[in-house]
C-alpha cells in the first residue's frame, strides 16, 4: 500500500472584483450586513462572455498545479472535478478538462458533493493512489455561482454569499507512509436534501413543467439556503469531523499546525477556531476576498497558505467542509 501527497497547488480567480456595495446596488443588503454575518468584503464573478467557464477556470489551476508538480498533463493518470456549477448538465466538466489539457485519453469523473467536493475528491484520489491503480491524479474544484444566482432582494440570503473560483491539486504516490494524507472522513445525511439545494431544472422538475407552471413565485431554478440551519448543523459537522481525523491518528487539537477551513462564513470558521484553541496563525481564512466558492473554497485557500509560506514540510494540515447533501468531511494531511 502506497500514500498520496500533494506535489503541486494551483488557484484561478476572474479578474472581476464585486464589492459588498455593488451588490447594494442590485438589492436591498449593505456592506454592513454582509461583513458582520459572514465576514465577506468582496467576491470574484465571471464576466459572460469573456472565456472563463468553470471547465477553464479548472485547467488554469490545473496548469499551475501540474507545473509546480514538476509534470506535464500528460503525466496525469485520472482528473477528479469537483463542481455544483459544470458547464453543462451532462456531460460532466472533468471530460472537458481532460480536452483542453490535450490530455490524449483518461479517466475522467464529475464529484457532485458540493461544498465538500474537494475533500471528497482528494479522498478518491488518495484511495486510487493507494491501491497502486494511478500514481498521478489530479483534482480540481471549480464554481460559477454567478451565472446561476438571483440578484435581486428576494435571492439576497443566498446571492452575497458565493463567489467563482478554481483550485487544484496533483495528488502522487508516497512511499513512506507517514507522509501525504494520512487518513480522510467523510459523511452524509439526505434527510437535509432539500436544506441546501437547486430542484429545478432536474428531471423531477423538468424545464417545460416549470414553463407551463408560469408561476412568478416558482424560483425552484435559483439555489435554496435555510441558512440558520445549514450554520448550526456546519459549526458542529465542522468540529466532528476534524476531532474524528485526529482521534484516528492519536493526535489531539495541539498537533495541527495549520487548519484549512472550507470557507462558508467567517463566523463558523471563527467558532471552529476557538473551539480547538487554535490562534489565527493556524486557520487559513480568504472568505473575505472570494466570498464562499463552494468546491473551490479550499483548493483556493489551501494553495494561498502554501503560496504564503505559512505551511512548511513536516506540518499536519487538516481540512474541513459541510455543505449541502447535508455531507461533510475532513482530511489530515503530513505535509
Ligand atoms: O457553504 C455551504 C454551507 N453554507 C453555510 O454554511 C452557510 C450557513 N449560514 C449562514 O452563513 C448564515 O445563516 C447566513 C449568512 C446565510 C445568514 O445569516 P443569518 O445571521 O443566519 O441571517 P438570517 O437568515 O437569520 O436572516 C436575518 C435577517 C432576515 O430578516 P428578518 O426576517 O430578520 O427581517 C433576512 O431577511 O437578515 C435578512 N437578510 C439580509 N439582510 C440584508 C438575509 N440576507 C440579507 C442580506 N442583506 N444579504
Amino acid at each position: 500500500m502506497y500514500n498520496s501527497r500533494i506535489v503541486g497547488l494551483g488557484k484561478y480567480l476572474p479578474d472581476n472584483i464585486v464589492t459588498n456595495n455593488d451588490l447594494a446596488e442590485k438589492m436591498d443588503t449593505s456592506d454592513a450586513w454582509i461583513q458582520e454575518r459572514t465576514g465577506i468584503k468582496e467576491r470574484r464573478h465571471i464576466v459572460k462572455g469573456q472565456g472563463d467557464t468553470t471547465a477553464s477556470m479548472g485547467v488554469a489551476a490545473a496548469r499551475i498545479a501540474i507545473k509546480r508538480a514538476g509534470l506535464q498533463p500528460q503525466d496525469i493518470d485520472m482528473i477528479l472535478f469537483a463542481t455544483l456549477s459544470p458547464d453543462y448538465y451532462f456531460p460532466g466538466s472533468g471530460v472537458i478538462v481532460q480536452e483542453l489539457l490535450d490530455i490524449p485519453t483518461c479517466p475522467a469523473m464529475d464529484i457532485r458533493n458540493q461544498c465538500s467536493g474537494f475533500v471528497y475528491g482528494l479522498a478518491t484520489a488518495d484511495q486510487f493512489i493507494k491501491s497502486g491503480m494511478y500514481k498521478n491524479v489530479l483534482v480540481i474544484g471549480s464554481e460559477n455561482h454567478s451565472g446561476g444566482l438571483d440578484f435581486t432582494t428576494r435571492g439576497r440570503g443566498v446571492s452575497v454569499i458565493f463567489g467563482d473560483g478554481a483550485g487544484a491539486a496533483v495528488l502522487t504516490r508516497e512511499e513512506d507512509n507517514k507522509k501525504g494524507v494520512l487518513s480522510s472522513h467523510l459523511h452524509s445525511e439526505g434527510k437535509f436534501a432539500e436544506e441546501l439545494s437547486l430542484i429545478g431544472p432536474s428531471t423531477n422538475r423538468w424545464v417545460p413543467e416549470i414553463l407551463e407552471a408560469n408561476d412568478p413565485e416558482d424560483v425552484s431554478y435559483y439555489p435554496y439556503m435555510n441558512g440558520q440551519l445549514v450554520f448550526k448543523n456546519a459549526v458542529v459537522r465542522f468540529s466532528e469531523v476534524i476531532m474524528e481525523g485526529l482521534t484516528q491518528n492519536n493526535l489531539g487539537p495541539d498537533a495541527i499546525d495549520m487548519l484549512v477551513p472550507h470557507q462558508a462564513n467567517l463566523r463558523i470558521s471563527q467558532f471552529v477556531q476557538k473551539k480547538f484553541g487554535l490562534t489565527d496563525d493556524q486557520v487559513y481564512n480568504n472568505i473575505q476576498r472570494y466570498g464562499n466558492t463552494t468546491a473551490g473554497s479550499i483548493p483556493i485557500a489551501l494553495t494561498e497558505a502554501w503560496e504564503e509560506g505559512k505551511i512548511k514540510s513536516g506540518d499536519l494540515v487538516v481540512l474541513a467542509a459541510f455543505g449541502s447533501g447535508f455531507t461533510w468531511g475532513s482530511s489530515i494531511i503530513r505535509w
